[in-house]
């Protein structure tokens, strides 16, 4: 009798060790940039799986990169999931971010890898996509507007007032486009553009998937962003037409790290290996969201941007994404762009 209750006080104290409230495996904070309905939709698949409860906030590539790097002695987030890789690799580089290899990296395509290995594996890619300009179809022929055909074209002064993007500080889109721009026509050529296309640009937005939503609503003729956003808002119905620029369009690999020193870190591995796997990247097209997958069994989405037919140029993800090279960029356009009157 005596033994069988030490037996059962035993039993119960194991419980309460396991389960209870105290238990941080049951919380995640959660980082999110790409979309919100693909933040939400990532969330409650993982607490349905799981039951751990997480905290989730959506802000921009850039944005996010700098409240880690703000919180780094003393971090709040555990895991940051998605927005464009150039931002986690000065992450990776100034050392914000957890080493980490996944048991599910073989699964990945080579440039989802080498995006990890030239990180050290403190980062890994977790989706794909190119670079566009968008236009709303009713606007442009309203106004009598020729549709842009390349980069260069931006620039011309009837596109006054008509162009939108997102200010590359904040959103990783736009420093992906700057990047773009640098490496497609040469620094100097590429910053005399973008001076003359900051007359025809409306807004700098804070993120970057807000120009084409601004597009397909009317409040702009053109929008700067991935084409998988504007595929998104043609599914929805919008009249919107994707162009891929003539000179050719860079790409983002969309990233995922585990941020250094995470209070919760078994969970944001849990979450880690959940975000690569096949048949959770394949619920992507769910929330309308349409980039490439980076696990080689996932299912792209039929509406997904063929990258293999666009022109694209070889994004040097080292340079562009390394500390020293994205700080001097951003400086310079704050310098020379930003601060231009319109
Ligand atoms: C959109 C795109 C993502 C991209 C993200 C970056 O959500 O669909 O593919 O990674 O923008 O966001 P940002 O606001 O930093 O430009």
């Amino acid at each position: 009798m005596k033994k069988n209750k030490l037996l059962l006080l035993g039993a119960l104290s194991l419980a309460a060790v396991n389960f209870g409230p105290a238990n941080a495996a049951d919380k995640l904070t959660l980082y999110c940039s790409p979309q919100i309905e693909w933040c939400n939709l990532m969330v409650e698949a993982f607490s349905k799986e799981t039951g751990i409860d997480v905290a989730m906030t959506r802000k921009s590539s850039g944005e996010t990169f700098a409240q880690i790097k703000a919180e780094a002695r003393n971090p709040k987030g555990d895991i940051w999931w998605g927005g464009t890789g150039d931002p986690h690799l000065q992450a990776a580089e100034e050392g914000l971010t957890e080493e980490y290899t996944s048991p599910l990296f073989d699964d990945l395509h080579p440039w989802a890898q080498s995006q990890a290995q030239s990180a050290g594996n403190k980062t890994v890619g977790i989706y794909a996509g190119a670079l566009g300009i968008g236009y709303n179809t009713e606007l442009l022929a309203e106004k009598g507007l020729p549709a842009p055909e390349c980069w260069a074209d931006l620039a011309k002064p009837e596109y006054k007032g008509e162009v939108q993007i997102a200010n590359p500080n904040s959103s990783g889109t736009s420093y992906t486009t700057l990047a773009t721009l640098v490496q497609i026509m040469g620094e100097e050529e590429a910053f005399e553009l973008m001076k003359a296309m900051h007359k025809n640009v409306n807004q700098y937005t804070k993120s970057g998937s807000a120009p084409i939503k601004a597009a397909a609503r009317g409040e702009t003729t053109i929008g700067i962003t991935f084409m998988h956003d504007m595929v998104t808002q043609i599914v929805s119905g919008f009249p919107v037409e994707i162009v891929a620029p003539c000179e050719g369009t860079g790409y983002e690999i969309g990233s995922m790290s585990i941020i250094k020193n995470a209070r919760n870190m078994e969970s944001a591995k849990a979450f880690y290996d959940f975000a690569l796997r096949a048949d959770i990247q394949t619920r992507a097209r769910e929330a309308k969201a349409y980039q490439v997958p980076s696990n080689a069994s996932a299912q792209p989405p039929d509406e997904a941007p063929d990258l293999e037919k666009l022109t694209l140029i070889d994004y040097d993800f080292a340079k562009y994404g390394s500390s020293a090279e994205r700080k001097r960029l951003l400086k310079r356009w704050d310098d020379e762009v930003g601060a231009l009157p319109r």
